[in-house]
């Protein structure tokens, strides 16, 4: 029986010992004699001399040029050289094939039309790969939020037969080393996560920074140096009945707004993930359905989509241009100017995982008409927004709202009566006068006042945005807080956050 093994050239320089160790593994019983040895040695030395194939030894999953080495290793495409997958591997690795890529369309992907929170995670799965080529820094995932029972699983596990088999799925406590290695070999690829719910708070905010930031930790080996860090680029879906933020809130935690912008929450709705039941009685024997047809008819959507690629890198690739364009599109569609880079970046994911969706119908791969995986994308999209429910930067956000607590909190009891200085307020965070032409109170608050208002987020942003929503009263030429004289105080330098002001803000933000 003849056996086919990759091996690199640096093996043939030494010893030999790595390579008798490979031959032995793979069955060769090479005699103990010293000498052996060498002689296989030379023997491959010389046979090396009559043979001009080589191949190229990669030792990571994706993308290297046109070809695509998949999570279990299989190759796809490359003409120009072979390539040979040497990557660590694992049984949560395997991304077997089974029933046919017509069995997929006609019983899986197509009854996403119609059910856009469906094929919004349908089109996730097709993502991955395009990060390489349009979006390098893009790489992150999605969660979907929802009630139990709902259809969140079904659409990850219909989103995962896209790539192998569908179940069971991986959970988000599947972390530590073990998802590492799962990461790993999704390079430029794509990863499920079910059940956020399950893991414990301070775990789910360093797995989803973990993920989305594309490295494991750098761990000493046994001889006291660093084993090398394991890399990748991926989208992943998670669900959970949670949100993210919420999750890390049970630890006392807030979101930090790069964990909002790696993993945004989509909210699904509550009667569920389907809009439509196509000629299922109800949503539940859709929802069964699915998950059956996936577990028959897995792993082709991915290949047949990967190898439309490969394809098209070896044509100087225009793909790239025309994806670009696709993207620029579907963004025109969503955003506004005064966005902020948060939402931005965010809506950028959005967009990749719509020109996936688009490019896998144009392949064919996706059984939709045109147009349906942009606005699927779309619909998701504003989900998303709609429940972050501003535009802005998040830590601003916050800083503003902290603030505006801050003054219902404190306001009577941290801040003296205009006119009547009361050395018994304790902590006194500034004073606070009877508003004019409108109920309420005018606040003046000191410096340390206001960084405390601003719960932790940079003062002097807080302070410019309130300024620009015109919720503070600037000081002159262009400053934040203003030189005022405070009966009792003296002369000083304060924040002034005038009711009718905030009465403005509040009615605008009703909106
Ligand atoms: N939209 C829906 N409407 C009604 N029933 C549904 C719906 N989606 C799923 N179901 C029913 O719920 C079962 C479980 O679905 P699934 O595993 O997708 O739910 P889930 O949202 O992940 O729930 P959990 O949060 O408990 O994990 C399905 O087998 C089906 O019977
Ligand atoms: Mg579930």
């Amino acid at each position: 029986m003849s056996h086919e093994e990759a091996i690199p050239n640096e093996w043939l320089n030494g010893e030999g010992t790595d390579l008798a160790r490979r031959l032995g593994q793979g069955g060769l019983v090479l005699s103990p004699e010293p000498g052996k040895r060498k002689a296989l040695l030379r023997y491959l030395f010389q046979a090396l001399r009559k043979v001009n194939t080589r191949v190229r030894l990669v030792d990571t999953h994706g993308w290297h040029q046109g070809a695509f080495v998949m999570p279990s290793g299989l190759v796809l495409g490359g003409s120009s050289e072979r390539i040979h997958a040497v990557c660590d591997g694992g049984p949560a690795l395997q991304n077997e094939c089974s029933g046919s890529l017509e069995g997929w369309q006609e019983g899986v992907a197509r009854y996403a039309v119609g059910n856009p929170h469906l094929a919004f995670g349908i089109c996730t799965a097709f993502a991955g790969p395009l990060l390489d080529l349009i979006r390098p820094d893009g790489g992150g995932g999605f969660n979907l939020q929802g009630f139990s029972s709902k259809g969140k699983s079904t659409v990850l596990e219909v989103a995962a037969s896209v790539w192998g088999r569908p179940d069971p799925l991986p959970t988000w406590r599947a972390t530590g080393n073990g998802l590492e290695g799962i990461a790993a070999s999704r390079n430029d690829g794509f990863l499920v996560l079910d059940e956020l719910g399950q893991v414990d708070p301070k775990e789910a905010g360093q797995v989803a920074y973990m993920l989305a930031n594309g490295s494991s930790k750098a761990r000493g080996n046994r001889d006291g140096g660093t084993r090398p860090m394991k890399k990748w680029r991926l989208i992943f879906l998670s669900s959970g009945e949670q949100g993210l933020e919420d999750k890390l809130a049970e630890d006392g935690k807030r979101a930090k707004a790069g964990q909002e912008v790696r993993v945004p929450d989509i909210p699904c709705p509550e009667h569920g993930m389907f809009e439509c039941a196509h000629a299922f009685p109800t949503m539940g024997a859709l929802a069964e359905h699915l998950k059956r047809e996936a577990r028959s008819h897995y792993g082709h959507a991915a290949q047949a989509f990967l190898l439309e690629l490969c394809q098209a890198f070896s044509e100087d690739f225009p793909v790239r241009d025309q994806l670009r364009q696709r993207e620029a599109h579907w963004l025109e569609g969503v955003l506004q100017p005064g966005f902020d880079a948060q939402v931005r970046r965010v809506a950028g994911r959005f967009a990749l995982v719509a020109v996936a969706g688009d490019l896998a119908t144009r392949m064919g791969i996706l059984p939709w008409p045109e147009g349906e995986a942009f606005s699927a994308v779309r619909i998701s999209f504003q989900a998303w927004f709609e429940k972050r429910g501003f535009s802005g930067a998040s830590e601003i956000h916050r800083g503003i709202e902290s603030l505006l607590a801050f003054l219902d909190r404190h306001g009577l009891s941290r801040f003296d009566l205009w006119g009547e200085a009361d050395s018994k307020v304790i902590n006194r965070a500034g004073t606070r006068k009877r508003a004019e032409g409108i109920e309420g109170f005018d606040y003046y608050l000191t410096p340390e006042g206001w960084k405390e208002a601003c719960g932790g987020t940079d003062p002097k942003a807080v302070a410019k945005a309130c300024a620009a929503k015109g919720l503070l009263d600037p000081g002159h030429a262009g400053r934040s807080a203003q030189s005022v004289s405070i009966p009792g105080h003296g002369k000083a330098r304060c924040y002034v956050i005038r009711a009718i002001a905030r009465a403005q803000h509040e009615s605008i933000d009703a909106a």
